[in-house]
């Protein structure tokens, strides 16, 4: 039986960040493999290089060196074209600042990844209703983001990140913006999409909450693994 590709595989991987003739470390030959269905906690302190990490897994930027795969396919290689395809498709992010459009309604930034995917206007529409109805927010549909409370916010964030069912989920300190009961929340709809769906999800965090269902820590420290800060 052919065993299938780890969701990720990071080979070496660095971002070095060069301005001028000045270089600031991101990330330096970090190693790790990640396996489907694996709720992965990445922990570190501020400027560690959680972000960068994610930046990179998200295709939103490429490592200066080494391999970084996920689901098999190399990001480094792939074109422009096949890069927007890949973030729009095979990844969805949430952020701390939850990111969305205020001048759209619930439902518009849920459907915003599908319509930029190409996919039909109603069917996109129907998708993202049911997707806030799985989160609790159907009543909120038509809401603008700057009527929802914090934790309906980083909700339809989640919804948005699902719209095009990535088999992987970034997510950049989901609860840092938010009370510890709707941080627990918002994890929680996490862990349900790795135990239910089989999706990956990453949590850059530097909180516990993701703690006691995580069911991987990779810990950073100066851009290098480090295992030990997994345990702060
Ligand atoms: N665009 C950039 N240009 C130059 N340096 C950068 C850039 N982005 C990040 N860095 C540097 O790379 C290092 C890692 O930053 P990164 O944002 O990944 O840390 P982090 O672990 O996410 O920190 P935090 O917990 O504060 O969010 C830091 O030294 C940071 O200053
Ligand atoms: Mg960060």
């Amino acid at each position: 039986m052919p065993t299938a590709a780890p969701a990720i595989e990071a080979r070496e991987v660095s971002r070095i960040y060069r301005r001028g003739a000045t270089e600031v470390v991101g990330l330096s030959r970090v190693s790790f493999t990640v396996a489907a269905g694996d709720l992965v906690v990445l922990k570190g302190p501020s400027g560690s290089g959680k972000s960068t990490l994610l930046a990179l897994l998200a295709g939103l930027d490429r490592p200066s060196a080494g391999s970084l795969a996920v689901a098999g396919r190399d990001l480094a290689r792939l074109n422009e074209a096949e890069r927007t395809r890949y973030r729009r498709t095979a990844v969805g992010m949430v952020f701390q600042a939850f990111n969305l459009l205020p001048t759209m309604s619930v439902l518009e930034n849920v459907c915003l990844p599908a319509l930029l995917a190409g996919r039909p206007y109603a069917a996109s529409r129907a998708q993202a209703r049911r997707l806030l109805a799985g989160l609790g927010l159907e009543a909120r549909a038509d809401h603008r983001p700057a009527q929802l409370s914090g934790g309906e916010m980083q909700r339809t964030a989640i919804a948005r990140a699902l719209i095009n069912a990535p088999a992987l989920i970034l997510a950049d300190e989901p609860t840092g913006n938010l009370d510890s009961a709707n941080g627990r929340v918002v994890i929680d709809l996490l862990h349900g999409l790795t135990r239910e769906q089989g999706r990956t999800v990453v949590i850059a965090t530097h909180s516990r909450l993701a703690d006691g269902v995580a069911t991987r820590c990779i810990g950073l420290r100066d851009g290098a693994v480090a295992d030990d800060a997994c345990n702060r």
